[in-house]
């Protein structure tokens, strides 16, 4: 890469000899050769070295750099990094923007390396849309949000809307431990990132991305409530607080009220250390300043938002099968293998018969000890 930037000096042509450079300017070019020269390859160490929140892109940083000698195409120069600072609101802004429906709403689900895999989580989570009931237009509004790089580099590969967000003290290129640390940070930062999204005016359905999507849940969302969530298990009313919430399915209203309950949720994991940020909404859910700031938080039923912890017992009226109350992935992609399987089935039943239509899940999967 350097090669280019240095040239010979006993090379015609490779040097400005004539146009009237004097001694004086000769020297100052030389230094600025010398300069590119020792400063690009300390760049590109940088870079490799660098902490996942400060990834940065010093092609685009440095114009003059690029000026001088663009890099050779580079998948990692495309990165969309969303920095924990904000800097990079305008791309996440621009993700949010291609991706919105007419009333800027968008879809999103977050992505790690091995749930991004050929054969893994997010193709059974894709192909659901192509086989759900009228979910396939909905992928034009789906944002995948990846949480390390190999996942944002197969998002690319797959899907039109990807976004890369990067955790501080969290290596991005994805070798963590899961329930590490880096992990529960990683868990911490998509609350935090929520938070952005909904400051930009941009309402959102939240989806883990081991649900399927078998019908559109629009129609089944509250008119009213600007925070709806679905349940591991449904009593039955939706404003009961005492349902236990499932983080991976939720909508969220863009409003000041919804601001507040995430800025309050994402602070709150500091009297809480340790735990995950769907515990800590447990905990907070019924605290006496978010019925101050007035938010209106619904649950949704496990009839049309399902898992494995409560099946919808109604195929004629699922929206989404979450595989949650399951442990380790091999189960959990087999089983939500099976949720399609299911499913074709039923698509395929006569109508008289489609009352009678049952899932066979769980089969691999098995609720955490
Ligand atoms: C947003 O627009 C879509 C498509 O027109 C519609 O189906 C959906 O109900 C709207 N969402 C909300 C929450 O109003
Ligand atoms: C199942 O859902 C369909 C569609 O919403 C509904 O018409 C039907 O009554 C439901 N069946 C039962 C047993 O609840």
């Amino acid at each position: 890469m350097a090669a280019p930037l240095v040239p010979r000096s006993s090379e015609s042509g490779g040097w400005p000899e004539h146009g009237g450079a004097g001694p004086g300017a000769r020297r100052l070019a030389t230094a600025l050769l010398f300069l590119a020269a020792v400063a690009l390859p300390c760049l590109v160490l940088y870079r490799a070295v660098a902490p996942a929140g400060v990834l940065v892109q010093p092609a685009a940083r440095l114009p003059w750099l690029r000026a001088a000698a663009a890099p050779p195409h580079d998948d990692d120069y495309d990165v969309d990094l969303v920095q924990e600072n904000d800097s990079e609101d305008v791309r996440l802004e621009r993700v949010l923007r291609a991706a919105a429906m007419a009333n800027d709403t968008v879809i999103l689900t977050t992505l790690n390396s091995a749930w991004a895999e050929p054969g893994s989580v997010v193709d059974v989570f894709l192909e659901s849309f192509r086989v759900g009931e009228h979910t396939r237009e909905l992928v034009d509004h789906l944002v995948i949000v990846s949480l390390d790089l190999a996942a944002h580099r197969r998002c690319k590969q797959i899907h039109a809307h990807c976004l890369a967000v990067a955790t501080e003290g969290v290596d991005f290129s994805g070798q963590k431990n899961f329930m590490t640390d880096g992990y529960l940070r990683m868990m911490w930062r998509r609350i935090d990132f929520l938070r952005q999204v909904l400051e930009k005016g941009f309402s959102f359905i939240f989806t883990d991305t081991d649900i399927v999507w078998l019908r559109s849940p629009l129609p089944r969302l509250y008119a009213d409530g600007d925070f709806q969530i679905a349940c591991d298990h449904f009593t039955g009313d939706p404003d009961d607080l005492g349902n236990s919430p499932n983080g991976g399915f939720a909508y969220v209203r863009a409003n000041t009220e919804t601001v507040e309950l995430y800025r309050y949720w994402y602070a709150a994991r500091e009297r809480h250390p340790g735990l995950h940020d769907q515990d800590v909404l447990n905990l907070i859910k019924g605290d006496r300043y978010l019925a101050e700031v007035g938010i209106r938080i619904r649950f949704l039923s496990t009839e049309f938002f399902g898992g494995i912890c409560e099946p919808s017992r109604n195929l004629s009226a699922v929206c989404t099968m979450h595989a949650n109350c399951c442990v380790g992935l091999g189960p959990k992609i087999a089983d939500l293998k099976l949720m399609l399987h299911d499913w074709r089935r039923f698509m395929s039943l006569r109508d008289r018969d489609k009352h009678s239509a049952s899932w066979s899940v769980p089969r691999n999967c098995r609720r955490p000890e």
